[in-house]
């Protein structure tokens, strides 16, 4: 056990990885569906058992290795926050699924009173659901 971590510790080469995945990965599929999503650590890991679920075998070493590159190589996409203060209200729409008259409330409500300064001023504007806004203030810049 202790030799797998390290050989796993030992960062293969992108060639290393390269063939250990054609080895390994592209015994099922083709080796560009390996590397079709972009995912956080615990969405990889999800995704490494899977493929062990659905009859992948490796030494857990090499499927250490290729763990590691996807981890690295393949992150979540970022997403931009919305400006709350500077946005339209087509963005509003979009990013928070509020409907129209919601959206264009938002903005009048703007216009009308200034930036908002966080969520909770945002909750005052009438006709917006604050749960549903709870729910996407990760979404949110002030
Ligand atoms: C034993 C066969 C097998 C092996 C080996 C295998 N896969 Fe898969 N993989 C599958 C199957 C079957 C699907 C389609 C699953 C589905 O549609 O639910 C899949 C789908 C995927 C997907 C698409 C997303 C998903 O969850 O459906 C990814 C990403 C993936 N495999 C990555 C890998 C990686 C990385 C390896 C090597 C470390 C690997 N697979 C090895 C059988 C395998």
């Amino acid at each position: 056990m202790k030799l797998a971590l390290f050989v796993a510790a030992a960062a293969a080469s992108f060639g290393q990885v390269q063939a250990l995945m054609e080895k390994h990965c592209a015994r099922c599929h083709e080796a560009a569906k390996s590397y079709s999503l972009k995912q956080d650590r615990d969405g990889w890991q999800a995704t490494m058992n899977k493929m062990v679920g659905l009859g992948m075998k490796a030494p857990d070493a090499e499927l250490a290795e290729i763990f590691e590159y996807l981890v690295k190589n393949y992150p979540a996409d970022t997403v931009a926050k919305l400006k709350v203060n500077e946005c339209r209200a087509i963005e509003l729409e979009s990013t928070l699924g509020l409907k129209r008259s919601v959206a264009a409330a938002v903005i009048a409500y703007r216009e009308k009173n200034g930036p908002f300064k966080s969520l909770a001023d945002l909750k005052k504007v009438p006709g917006v659901d604050p749960a549903k806004l709870e729910e996407k203030k990760d979404r949110l810049s002030f």
